[in-house]
């Protein structure tokens, strides 16, 4: 009232003492507010952002999304959980975005350390801070790393790590935790040479090890979420059974059926079907269709001495349902389709390796397609 009459007044002079003087008041009070932790953040509340398709329909996306997250052991079959997702039209998962873990390990880390968080909490920086940044970072990474689409999802292996804290963050995702026999899990990632941070490839025993405490996190934490939020997979009954499993992964995610889910290898590098990355070690394996080709190639892979103390280095293989004393173990009995994928894969390795490398030179020339403006 005052500074506007003040304003209205054509000597401004005049009102100077009484701005001052106003200016004075709000400095001294906002002095006292901020000797408390702080009241209001610079965030809206209203969150909700948008994403825009190729038909440039706005798809929004916050915290409340429904969103779909897929992880496991590396060399689990969590690239062939993504891709046939991916081939779902409603959905889009992509590549492994590698920061969305890192950032939670980051967390984790200022968490774990008493004095930071100390440190931290002293400078306004509350669990309520950190976690609307997080939140707010992995959104943004999952959003825009891909197309839009009304169902995003995320595949990052170790992610599956932190699913209790993902579900606080975001309490409407859904998690498919893939689990493997740990035995194939470590010949694969050995064999192929996948480089994980703490795992020695040139010691089978240790990484059988290393597999087990994973999967004992990760499984936990799957438990712990509930039933109606996580979801583990069995890689082998996924290959074995895709329609069946197919089926119940949809309804648990609540997405209709649809068939392209089960032709993953058809949307493979298509607009609104998979993007591969060149990195991504699955690469060679999911431009197939689905198939068994590798459930038991571990066999005679481990010395006499791992074998015979199988049950003690790596325990999770016996609470996960696996026979550690089974070398391999009976995984079931592939539906028709299956048999017939594999049977034709064996017979046709060089058209594999050819097809292998059409995609990979394609999706390297297409690039990373850049998001369509959002109109004004
Ligand atoms: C499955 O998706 C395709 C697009 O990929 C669509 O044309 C088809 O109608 C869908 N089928 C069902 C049963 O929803």
């Amino acid at each position: 009232m005052v500074s506007r009459r003040c304003m209205q007044m054509k000597n401004s002079k005049k009102c100077l003492p009484i701005l001052l003087c106003i200016g004075t008041v709000i400095v001294f009070y906002g002095m006292f507010q901020c000797s408390n932790s702080p009241k209001s953040y610079m965030i809206p509340r209203e969150s909700v952002k948008y994403v825009y398709d190729d038909k440039n329909i706005a798809i929004p996306y916050d915290q409340n999304s429904p969103l779909i997250f897929i992880g496991g052991m590396p060399r689990s079959g969590t690239t062939l959980m993504r891709v046939m997702m991916d081939a779902h039209p409603d959905v889009r998962c992509g590549e492994e975005t590698r920061v969305i873990p890192r950032i939670l390990g980051m967390r984790n880390h200022w968490q774990k350390s008493e004095i930071e968080r100390k440190r931290l909490i002293e400078a306004g920086i509350n669990d309520a801070v950190i976690d609307s940044a997080v939140s707010a970072f992995i959104l943004e990474i999952i959003a825009k790393h891909g197309d839009a689409a009304p169902r995003l999802c995320n595949k990052d292996p170790f992610t599956l790590k932190s699913s209790q804290y993902l579900s606080t963050l975001f309490p409407n995702a859904k998690f498919i935790l893939m689990i493997r026999d740990g035995r194939a899990v470590i010949h694969s990632v050995i064999s192929r040479k996948v480089t994980i941070s703490g795992f020695d490839l040139k010691n089978p025993k240790m990484c059988l090890e290393k597999w087990n405490s994973a999967m004992e996190v990760m499984y936990a934490q799957c438990l712990r979420v509930g039933p109606l939020k996580c979801m583990p997979v069995y890689y082998e009954q996924l290959a074995l059974h895709p329609d069946l499993w197919m089926h119940r992964i949809l309804e648990f995610v609540d997405l209709p059926w649809n068939n392209s889910v089960l032709h993953h290898e058809d949307f493979i590098g298509k607009p609104g079907g998979a993007s591969l990355s060149k990195t991504e070690k699955s690469t060679d394996q999911v431009i197939k269709p689905v198939n068994i080709e590798a459930l038991s190639k571990w066999v005679g892979f481990y010395s006499e001495d791992i074998i015979e103390n199988m049950a003690k280095i790596a325990p999770m293989l016996q609470t996960l349902g696996y026979d550690p004393n089974k070398n391999p173990p009976d995984y079931g009995k592939p539906d028709p389709k299956v048999s017939d994928n594999t049977m034709h894969i064996k017979q046709n390795m060089e058209y594999w390796r050819q097809k292998e490398q059409e995609i990979l030179a394609k999706e390297k020339k297409a690039g990373h397609r850049q998001p369509p403006p959002p109109p004004i």
